[in-house]
């Protein structure tokens, strides 16, 4: 039986964090090495552009993110990954898709309303139709699957729509994709606040060494309960528990926590030690991968331009039937 396609693209938006691992990269490298999905993945460089951004260093950050990927566990014997840009049929589909979407769509899209609040009229109109591209993204290899987080589902449903809409006037050609919804696992910072993420200042980055990540983690929110040491505390009511530990840490080692929170038998600092310890099972081959394919270009460089050929064929493919079908070319 043919394998189900999933597509799925990441910003290259600051260093990788675990949030975007425990969130997206994990689930990834997952369903690829679960043999039952072929995976395109994809660096959006493009999407980057909608917000304020650093022309100087976006090549380097989409290469970091792609390097990152592969020490992630993506790799060229399982699944294709590239940069957006590399394929430059993703924008000409998306202004053909801009044609078959309407403005009160994406007026409602509430990330569009998150990151255009207060600015007035001074939003790019690119972040408007950023949700468009998106769908152009998914729908050039008529993906059939794409595994998002919440955040990201209504951007999938205006994606449907907009196939809806463009088979029933142009005669079918895209299949509606199907989100793959995970475990619901929002990671909230090191301030326990905010989801975490780059421009809020509260993550740990993949690449990041023990001893850095071990300073983040040190002080570290916890339950509020436990001021003193002799205070017990409620797990589910600790960000580090409930962000971190519960994603690193091997059962066991969860109800050893769990009991000695409750029971103030053991210090937060000591619960931190354990998490710290797991978290390095499972980054540090990640960061040794990371840092070795870094000494090594070639290689990333190598797979994202064989990946990006192979793209590129198939949404030629994709575009000659759009053309024909829209009346160009
Ligand atoms: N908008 C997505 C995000 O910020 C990234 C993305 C771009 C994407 N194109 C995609 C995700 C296509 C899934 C499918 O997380």
């Amino acid at each position: 039986m043919a394998k189900k396609l999933f597509f799925s693209g990441i910003q290259p938006t600051g260093e990788l964090h675990i949030g975007n691992y425990l969130g997206a990269i994990q689930r990834w490298v997952k369903l690829v090495d679960s043999g039952e999905y072929e995976g395109i993945m994809c660096v959006v460089d493009y999407h980057a552009m909608t917000v304020p951004y650093e022309q100087a260093t976006l090549k380097q950050r989409s290469l970091e993110a792609a390097t990152m990927l592969m020490a992630c566990g993506i790799s060229a014997d399982k699944a294709l990954l590239f940069i957006q840009s590399y394929v430059p049929q993703h924008t000409e589909l998306a202004w053909v898709l801009n044609c078959s979407c309407m403005i009160g769509e994406l007026s409602r899209m509430t990330q569009f309303k998150d990151k255009s609040k207060d600015k007035g009229e001074s939003v790019a109109v690119g972040l408007f139709t950023y949700p468009v591209l998106m769908a152009a993204d998914i729908l050039l290899y008529k993906a059939a699957y794409v595994p998002v987080g919440e955040d990201q589902i209504q951007h999938l449903e205006l994606a449907r729509e907009i196939v809806r809409r463009f088979n029933s006037r142009f005669g079918e050609t895209f299949p509606e994709p199907q989100p793959l919804i995970g475990e619901a696992k929002r990671i909230m910072g090191l301030d326990g606040e905010s989801k975490m993420s780059k421009s809020m200042g509260n993550t740990i980055a993949l690449s990041e060494s023990p001893e850095s990540i071990w300073k983040k983690l040190a002080p570290a929110k916890t339950d509020e309960r436990r001021k003193k040491r002799s205070d017990p505390g409620v797990p589910t009511d600790c960000n580090v528990y409930m962000s971190y530990h519960r994603y690193f840490s091997p059962a066991e080692d969860l109800a050893y926590v769990d009991k000695g929170c409750r029971s103030a038998g053991i210090g937060c600092l000591e619960c931190k030690k354990l998490l710290a310890k797991n978290m390095e099972k499972e980054l540090g081959p990640i960061r040794k991968r990371y840092e070795d394919l870094r000494q090594h270009p070639q290689k990333v460089e190598a797979y994202l331009n064989e990946s990006a050929e192979k793209c590129r064929a198939i949404a030629e493919a994709t575009m000659h039937e759009v053309r024909s079908k829209i009346g160009v070319r």
